[in-house]
C-alpha cells in the first residue's frame, strides 16, 4: 500500500480543496444522545460532532509531533485510557498523594477535541498535547502519515460496547429525546447507523492504519489490557517514547500507575462518585456514569442469545482474527 494511501481524502491534505458540508442537506437517521445522526466518509455523527469535525477542517488542524490523541469507540475504555495516559505522560510532574487523577475525573484531564471544537468553532484546538477523539480514522484532520504524533486506539468487544453504551445513553439521554429500546439500538448498531458506526468499520480503520503506521499509531484492546495491565502500560511507555527507567520499575511506578487508574480505585474516589464536569456537548454530566462494571463480558447478562449471535458473527466477518 502506497504511504499516502490511508490519508487520501484527509481532510487535512495541505493542497485539497475540502468540500463544503451543508449538515441540513445530508440524509439523517435517529441518535442516541442527539437528536439525529448524519452520514460523513462512511461513519455516522451526531449533529454537534460534525459541526466539531467541520471546525477542525475550517481551520485546518493538523495534530503537532509533541502531540498524543486516544481514539476510540464509544465506551470501549477511554477513561481508562485517558487516565493512564495521562498518568504515564506526566509522571515526572506528579506524586501519587497529590496526584490531579484523585481530585479530577479523567474527562476532565483529557480533553475531547471535536466536542472542544464544537464550542469554540474559531479556536477549535485544545490547549493540550494529550486530547481525545471519537472520530473514524478516515475523519481525523490530522496528519499526511509522516507525523511524529502519537495515536492510541483503544478496542473492546463489539457486545460489551453495544450493551455499555445502551447503559450510558439512559443515563446520559436529554429528557426531550425519546426512550431508545435494547433491541432497536442493537438494530441500529448492527446495520452500522449508530453514533460514529459502523463500529467494525470505526476499528478496522485504525488496525489497517497501525499495520501501516506502527511507530503512530498503537493499537490496543481493552480485554489484552484487563488481562496484563503491567505489560502493556510498559508497551504504551515505550511506544510513546517515555520508556519507564530501571529507576522506576525498582520504585514500582509501574504497578502505582496501574493502581491509581484502575476501575476499583478511580470509581471509589469522591470525585467519581459524586462530582460532574461538562463535555461541552453537554452542560452537566455526572462523574460516575463512566464507570459501571468495567469488567470483560457483562453483556451477556443484558443482550439476548440472538443479539449475541449475530455480534458475534459480524466481529468474526468483519475483523477476522484482530
Ligand atoms: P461498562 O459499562 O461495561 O462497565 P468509555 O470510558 O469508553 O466511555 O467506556 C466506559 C466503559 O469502561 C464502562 O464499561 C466502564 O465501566 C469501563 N471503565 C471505566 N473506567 C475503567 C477502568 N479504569 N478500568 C476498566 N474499565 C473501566
Amino acid at each position: 500500500m502506497e504511504s499516502s494511501s490511508l490519508f487520501t481524502n484527509s481532510a487535512t491534505k495541505d493542497n485539497q480543496q475540502l468540500p463544503d458540508i451543508v449538515i441540513s442537506d445530508l440524509p439523517k437517521e435517529r441518535g442516541w444522545l442527539t437528536e439525529y445522526i448524519h452520514p460523513y466518509k462512511g461513519f455516522w455523527y451526531a449533529t454537534p460532532v460534525l459541526q466539531g469535525l467541520i471546525a477542525l477542517q475550517d481551520n485546518h488542524f493538523k495534530l503537532k509531533p509533541t502531540d498524543v490523541l486516544l481514539a476510540s469507540y464509544p465506551k470501549s475504555g477511554t477513561t481508562w485510557l485517558k487516565a493512564l495516559l495521562f498518568a504515564i505522560t506526566n509522571r515526572p510532574q506528579y506524586d501519587f498523594n497529590t496526584h490531579p487523577l484523585l481530585s479530577s475525573n479523567p474527562h476532565e484531564l483529557v480533553p475531547h477535541l471535536e466536542s472542544y471544537a464544537f464550542k469554540y468553532p474559531t479556536n477549535p484546538i485544545p490547549n493540550s498535547s494529550l486530547m481525545h477523539t471519537h472520530l473514524a480514522f478516515n475523519s481525523l484532520p490530522v496528519t499526511d502519515g509522516s507525523s511524529k504524533c502519537k495515536i492510541v486506539y483503544v478496542f473492546r468487544d463489539a457486545k460489551d460496547v453495544l450493551s455499555s453504551f445502551w447503559y450510558f445513553v439512559q443515563k446520559l439521554r436529554p429528557k426531550d429525546l425519546p426512550f431508545i429500546s435494547l433491541p432497536e439500538a442493537f438494530d441500529q448498531f448492527s446495520k452500522g447507523y449508530s453514533p460514529f458506526g459502523p463500529f467494525w468499520d470505526h476499528v478496522m480503520g485504525y488496525y489497517k492504519a497501525s499495520l501501516e503506521y506502527p511507530k503512530m499509531i498503537y493499537f490496543l484492546k481493552y480485554e489484552d489490557l484487563k488481562k496484563d495491565p503491567k505489560f502493556h502500560a510498559k508497551r504504551l511507555a515505550e511506544f510513546l517514547e517515555k520508556p519507564f527507567s530501571l529507576k522506576e520499575e525498582s520504585e514500582g511506578t509501574v504497578e502505582k500507575i496501574i493502581e491509581l487508574c484502575s476501575f476499583e480505585k478511580l470509581s471509589n474516589l469522591e470525585v467519581n462518585k459524586e462530582g460532574t464536569h461538562t463535555d461541552f456537548l453537554f452542560p452537566t454530566i455526572a462523574n460516575n456514569i463512566f464507570f459501571r462494571q468495567g469488567k470483560v463480558g457483562d453483556s451477556k447478562n443484558h443482550l439476548s442469545k440472538e443479539m449475541i449471535e449475530v455480534l458475534d458473527e459480524m466481529t468474526k466477518q468483519k475483523l477476522g482474527l484482530i
